[in-house]
């Protein structure tokens, strides 16, 4: 079929692709930095940013020409084989973390997957073999394949799937109290995200992370902390993490290491990540030539202390301007998150919102009905953030009647 339009692909995904998604009716069709077009030409600021893939903007130069040079020379090889673009991520990645050695995969749900089994089996080999209990928190997003959203505490996502796996447990968020309480000899490992992305850009209360380290240590425990999200420079750290004072015992990354392209990545202590031995856990497209080209020029950026000091300064000027907002409009109640993850709490559904600023060149998203979500390429301008700003406020108006 040719394509002219949006018309035609949203045609074309209608007939002949799974309806998992409930998609906007356009195709976006090219990118540079915080815009895309659409496959009609129309013009957007995409503070949507792939659900928090393109950290860099769209097509930034330097994962552009990685990515050139690595498809003419090697694309993918087995595992079986040592993959120098994989050592090198992995040694990137292991100077900048606390972690020692890192897994590869594909994705945030497959990472989380190896997290649970490594959990698991560091408790087997051990001989603690009756530990295998993981704890979670209401309001969690850790994934779709079985385990992980077993490990999803938002029982809408379970609907329909049942039997869930057994062997999880969840407890509220920023309840040292009700961890305490759950916590036992049967508890293998804790998982949490730093700041609950899908949830609602939940953020943690003050010493919670550290309070819950130390419930870990006490029980012998293992801390995993999902940064599926909040990686590679999304809060105005390399990684989440460091906002709290805490290292976990496992981290487990996807969406922005690959710059774009699929890749998972799962990382913890040599203590801990002994306990995979040749055998034990796979994936044939784990940490291939070309995804690791493009993690390793993405990262080469982000994690410059410069660019990273930038994130937080425009963070904290785009909280400055939504609470601005929040001030003309009763229907805000709460803003929230850190660096450039925030959110806008409403009282009343917020689907309106985003449509109206979509239909005036401005990419937003909507979480748990009623929370709008800005996850802005950490690239963005401040003059990109005011043209935001300016749209959702008129959205406001328009939507909700709501004006000065
Ligand atoms: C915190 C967190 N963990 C895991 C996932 C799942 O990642 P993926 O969609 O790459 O499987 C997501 C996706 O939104 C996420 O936000």
């Amino acid at each position: 079929m040719k394509i002219k339009n949006n018309e035609d692909v949203i045609a074309l995904t209608d007939n002949h692709v799974a309806r998992t998604y409930g998609r906007f009716p356009i195709a976006l069709d090219r990118g540079k930095g915080a815009e895309v077009w659409d496959r009609s030409g129309n013009h957007y600021i995409d503070f949507v940013s792939g659900l928090a893939v393109n950290n860099l903007g769209h097509c930034h130069p330097a994962i552009v020409k990685a990515i050139q040079e690595q498809a003419g020379r090697l694309l993918h090889v087995s595992n079986l084989y040592h993959i120098e673009q994989q050592s090198q991520l992995a040694s990137e990645l292991t100077r900048l973390s606390f972690a020692d050695k890192f897994f590869f995969c594909n994705s945030g749900t497959e990472a989380n997957e190896s997290a649970f089994k490594l959990a698991r089996k560091y408790f087997f080999d051990r001989s603690e073999t009756g530990r295998k209990e993981i704890i979670t928190f209401d309001r969690s997003f850790h994934g779709r394949t079985i385990a992980s959203l077993s490990a999803t505490a938002q029982k809408k996502f379970h609907v329909g799937f049942a039997p869930l796996l057994t062997g999880f447990k969840y407890v509220p968020f920023n309840d040292i109290l009700a961890l305490e309480k759950a916590m036992g000899p049967k508890t293998c490992a804790v998982m949490v995200e730093p700041v609950q992305g899908e949830g609602g850009v939940n953020m943690p209360d003050k010493g919670y992370f550290k309070a819950m380290k130390k419930l870990c240590q006490k029980s012998g425990a293992l801390l995993i902390f999902d940064e599926v999200q909040t990686g590679f420079g999304r809060t105005g750290k390399l990684f989440a993490y460091e906002n709290f004072g805490v290292k976990p015992d496992i981290i487990t990354f996807a969406k922005a290491l690959g710059g774009g392209l699929a890749i998972g990545a799962m990382g913890a202590t040599n203590k801990v990540m002994k306990s995979f031995v040749p055998g034990t856990h796979a994936a044939t497209f784990g940490g291939n030539p070309l995804a690791c080209s493009a993690g390793l020029a993405s990262l080469k950026v982000i994690s410059k202390k410069r660019f990273l000091e930038d994130v937080k300064k425009k963070g904290d000027y785009f909280m400055q301007k939504l609470n601005q907002l929040a001030k003309r409009h009763s229907s805000i109640t709460e803003v929230r998150g850190i660096g450039l993850m925030l959110a806008v709490q409403l009282n009343r559904p917020g689907a309106g919102i985003v449509n109206e600023c979509m239909r005036n060149g401005v990419l937003v998203n909507c979480i748990q009905s009623d929370i709008l979500r800005f996850l802005p390429p950490l690239t963005a301008t401040k003059k990109q953030i005011d043209l935001v700003v300016k749209a959702v406020d008129l959205a406001f108006i328009e939507i909700f009647g709501e004006s000065d």
